[in-house]
């Protein structure tokens, strides 16, 4: 097998190690929108030191392996990232780019190794394989607006509740109260929080710089802000919006509130936004209550993300 080390990639590498991931995204995520070119090559930024290697297959690459060294070896655990042509699987392709990268962590003094897969796929069973064990896992849902009508949920109006929404950055009339709203998915007790009125605002620039709209919709308790929940559809893929931000302050918890603001979001979105196919959301973003809000509203499970850490000593 020829196995060549990159030190210095040049636009021609970059290029083909992005038609490579892009192939394995559609073969092991089928249906998913694909990787841009700016998130593969985005992973070659930023601060650490890589080791990079590559096997050529005709004009392009058949599998690509990366280690990424950051910070201080001591603390800071390598990543480890392999990716075969479907074609090219079940050949010990795999097993030797993970003894590369095994060995080139060690070497830098790592006692630990990070890597990721997609559940169901067969990165589970070979990182099991080779004394990898799963930390965490974080479900995505989806749910398809044609497929569900959530009038009787959005029609839930808890007393003393009126529904506000909005586009874009909050109106200035309520980017103080907003932002104490915001504070409330933190869920702690600190007091400090990392949001007020400016970082909202900036916030929501980011998404429009992005080329993305923005939608809100609040639940007002006299002049306060008690729930809301954000939803962004990407100018470029329509098709598959994003749940952004749920939150519902804690004295307005139990009335329902979570699930009657994201009703009528989906109500809104359905109306304004005919084209979007499916909302994607992300339990990691979400509570235990907010799942249960997210499954009454129809959101099926979509995918499951695994993150693994083996003990550098144990990997080939
Ligand atoms: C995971 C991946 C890198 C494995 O590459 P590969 O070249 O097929 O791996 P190998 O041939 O070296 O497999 C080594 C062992 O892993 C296990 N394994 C690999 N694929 C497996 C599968 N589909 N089912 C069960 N076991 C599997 C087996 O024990 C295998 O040994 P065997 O073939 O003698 O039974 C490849 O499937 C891939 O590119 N997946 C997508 C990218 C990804 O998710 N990478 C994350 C991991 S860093």
């Amino acid at each position: 097998m020829d196995i060549r080390e990159v030190d210095d990639p040049q636009d021609g590498d970059l290029d083909a190690w992005h038609s490579l991931v892009s192939a394995v995204h559609l073969h092991d995520h089928p249906g998913d929108p694909a990787p841009d070119p700016g998130q593969t090559i985005g992973r070659f930024s930023g601060g650490g030191a890589r080791r990079l290697w590559t096997v050529p297959h005709g004009d392009g690459f058949g599998a690509v392996a990366s280690v990424w060294l950051p910070g201080d070896p001591a603390v800071r655990a390598a990543e480890i990232d392999i990716h075969v042509l479907p074609a090219l699987r079940r050949r010990g392709i795999g097993l030797t780019l993970l003894r590369r990268a095994a060995d080139a962590a060690r070497r830098d003094g790592r006692s630990s190794a990070l890597a990721q897969a997609l559940a169901g796929t067969p990165a589970v069973p070979f990182l099991e394989r080779y004394g990898f064990r799963c930390l965490l896992t974080t479900r995505s849902l989806v749910l398809r607006p044609g497929d569900v009508d959530p009038s009787a949920q959005a029609a839930l109006n808890p007393e003393g509740y009126r529904l506000i929404r909005w586009t874009g950055p909050v109106p200035d009339h309520l980017a103080v109260v907003f932002a104490q709203a915001k504070s409330a998915m933190a869920d702690h007790d600190e007091g400090d929080s990392a949001w007020n009125a400016d970082v909202v605002r900036e916030t929501a620039d980011a998404v429009a710089k992005r080329g993305d709209d923005l939608y809100t919709v609040a639940a007002l308790h006299g002049s306060v802000i008690a729930g809301f929940t954000e939803i962004v559809v990407p100018g470029d893929v329509p098709e598959r919006a994003f749940q952004y931000d749920t939150a519902v302050v804690p004295e307005h918890r139990g009335r329902r509130i979570g699930l009657w603001v994201k009703a009528a979001m989906l109500e809104w979105i359905k109306d304004e936004r005919p084209e979007v196919v499916e909302i994607e959301t992300d339990n990691s973003h979400d509570n235990v209550h907010m799942l249960a809000v997210n499954e009454a509203l129809g959101y099926q499970p979509l995918r499951e993300f695994r993150e693994y850490l083996a003990s550098v000593a144990d990997l080939p």
